[in-house]
């Protein structure tokens, strides 16, 4: 493959997806259908807790992020497992249909999952929207923005005179001369052509 990094350029934003007693960030949203209840389905790493809970739960929230939002919530639903930390003791929210929506977002989406289908390496939920609200104007935080702007957001900083590779979804950073082949980020889960190297 010439240069995958194209694919960034797909339009999509950044989102805190949420289900009863868990949840992630996520990039891989999109409106699927139209009408008053639209089909939204969401992409989610079957090595996530996440995907665990969205099988038993069958409901999930997604809190739209703006440019503006504190980077904290990135960083704990995106960096970090519910297996290791409760996120919504860092992260401050209020449950609407029973699922915990993130306060600091510009609005949310609740939908109830009709669907889902397995892929190698994730599982793509789709779910009909039952309850949505704006809470405020703003702008929406895009994928491509994240990318431009995530070395400020996550404050990613690499040991000098080391040699580093960062993952450019969660900011991991692993140090070594080259990435091992079957490398794969072990925060978030992504394969190795998503690092990028700094010396
Ligand atoms: C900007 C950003 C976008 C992400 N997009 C996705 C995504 O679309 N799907 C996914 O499964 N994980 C995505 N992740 C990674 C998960 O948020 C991350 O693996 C999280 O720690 C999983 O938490 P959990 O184990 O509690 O489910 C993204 C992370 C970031 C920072």
């Amino acid at each position: 493959m010439k240069n995958k990094k194209i694919t960034r350029k797909i339009t999509q934003g950044v989102y805190i997806l949420t289900t009863i007693n868990g949840g992630c960030c996520v990039d891989a949203v999109s409106q699927i259908s139209s009408g008053s209840n639209p089909l939204i389905s969401v992409s989610v790493m079957k090595d996530n807790y996440t995907n665990t809970l969205l099988k038993k739960n069958k409901k999930f929230a997604l809190s739209v992020l703006g440019v503006d939002t504190n980077p904290k919530i990135i960083e704990t639903f995106g960096m970090h497992s519910m297996k290791d930390i409760d996120k919504f003791k860092e992260v401050s929210t209020t449950k609407i249909l029973g699922v915990n929506v993130i306060d600091e977002s510009l609005g949310y989406m609740i939908c109830e999952i009709v669907d889902f289908i397995e892929n190698d390496t994730h599982t793509l939920f789709i779910g009909r929207l039952i309850e949505a609200d704006i809470y405020k104007d703003g702008e929406a935080m895009s994928y491509t923005y994240y990318q431009e702007h995530k070395d400020e957001l996550l404050k990613v900083t690499t040991e000098m005179g080391k040699t580093a590779f960062v993952c450019t979804v969660c900011g991991y950073v692993y140090y070594g001369e080259i990435l091992p082949d079957d490398f794969k980020c072990p925060k978030c889960g992504v394969e190795k052509e998503l690092f990028e190297k700094r010396d």
